[in-house]
């Protein structure tokens, strides 16, 4: 018996589980975030858009989120500027009148091995992927508990769901940094469900594998690269694509997750299961 494995995701759904919902998702401009808050507009929500650098990304990703009928509002931060990340959250209080699901999702890789590694690269990593992540989630717990929660809306005072990494477990040489940050990000996270879980705020992360993304690029537009990663890395055998990430933010922005607090979804099409083992244990 031979068997034919699809190369393909399956079309995603949005079912309307976040009616109503008034979310924030940074780095909106391109890959995961884009489909998230895109994801998130096809569930029912209007978006906050924040990006940093490419403005006309974050116009398509509005567009898209007009597209599926739902308001959609751009803001310009640097997540790891303290002042930037405050005003990003005034004026989604002003434009919204609430917040009911944060994403920091905003990151970034600066490659290098540990000994070349300027302290620039390290430094622009950890501000960006974990100090950005802080600040966001305070501002984010502190705008949950002024509003309470509105069980017309969702079971929650709110939601903050991180876009963390296979890396906040697998190492990555010659990206240590960012596998530092990946790594400190769950336990921030853990620590803060821990420590907000009582208030239904739910903290949780989405842990993907090689999406296909703009961060990619390199590893996509090389087919040796690409067949190496498929093959070699990902147990099923496709790339994974952003929208298998986005619905994954969805449900755990959906009250159909309202018990699961201070866990990770790893969305990785196996890639955290050792596939190095496969026929050589
Ligand atoms: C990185 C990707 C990488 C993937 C799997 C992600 O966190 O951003 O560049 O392909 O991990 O290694």
């Amino acid at each position: 018996m031979s068997y034919v494995v699809p190369n393909e995701a399956p079309a995603p759904r949005f079912d309307r589980v976040l009616a109503g919902q008034k979310a924030l998702v940074t780095g909106a401009s391109k890959g995961l975030g884009q489909a998230t808050a895109i994801g998130f507009a096809k569930a029912g929500a209007d978006v906050l858009i924040n990006y940093n650098g490419d403005r006309a990304g974050a116009e398509e990703t509005k567009a898209a989120v007009e597209a599926a009928g739902q308001k959609a509002v751009i803001f310009r931060a640097n997540v790891a500027k303290e002042d930037e990340v405050a005003g990003m959250f005034r004026v989604m209080q002003e434009e919204f009148g609430r917040l009911d699901i944060c994403v920091p999702n905003a990151a970034h890789q600066l490659n290098a091995k540990v000994d070349e590694m300027t302290l620039a690269e390290w430094q622009g990593v950890i501000d960006v992927n974990l100090t950005g992540v802080f600040l966001c989630a305070r501002e984010a717990v502190r705008a949950f508990k002024r509003q309470g929660i509105d069980r017309s809306v969702s079971a929650a005072m709110g939601k903050l769901i991180f876009m963390s990494s296979v890396h906040d477990v697998i190492p990555w040489e010659g990206h240590a940094n960012y596998a530092a940050a990946k790594g400190g990000l769950m336990l921030f996270m853990k620590s803060l469900a821990q420590e907000v879980s009582h208030l239904r705020i739910r903290v949780n992360s989405v842990s993907p594998g090689a999406i296909r993304t703009p961060m990619n690029v390199e590893k996509l537009t090389s087919q040796e690269v690409y067949e190496k990663l498929l093959l070699k890395l990902i147990p099923n055998k496709r790339i994974g694509e952003p929208e298998d990430v986005a619905q994954a933010a969805v449900w755990l922005a959906a009250d159909q997750s309202d018990y699961v607090c201070g866990t990770t979804i790893y969305v990785d099409g196996g890639m955290c299961l050792y596939p190095g083992f496969i026929g050589a244990g």
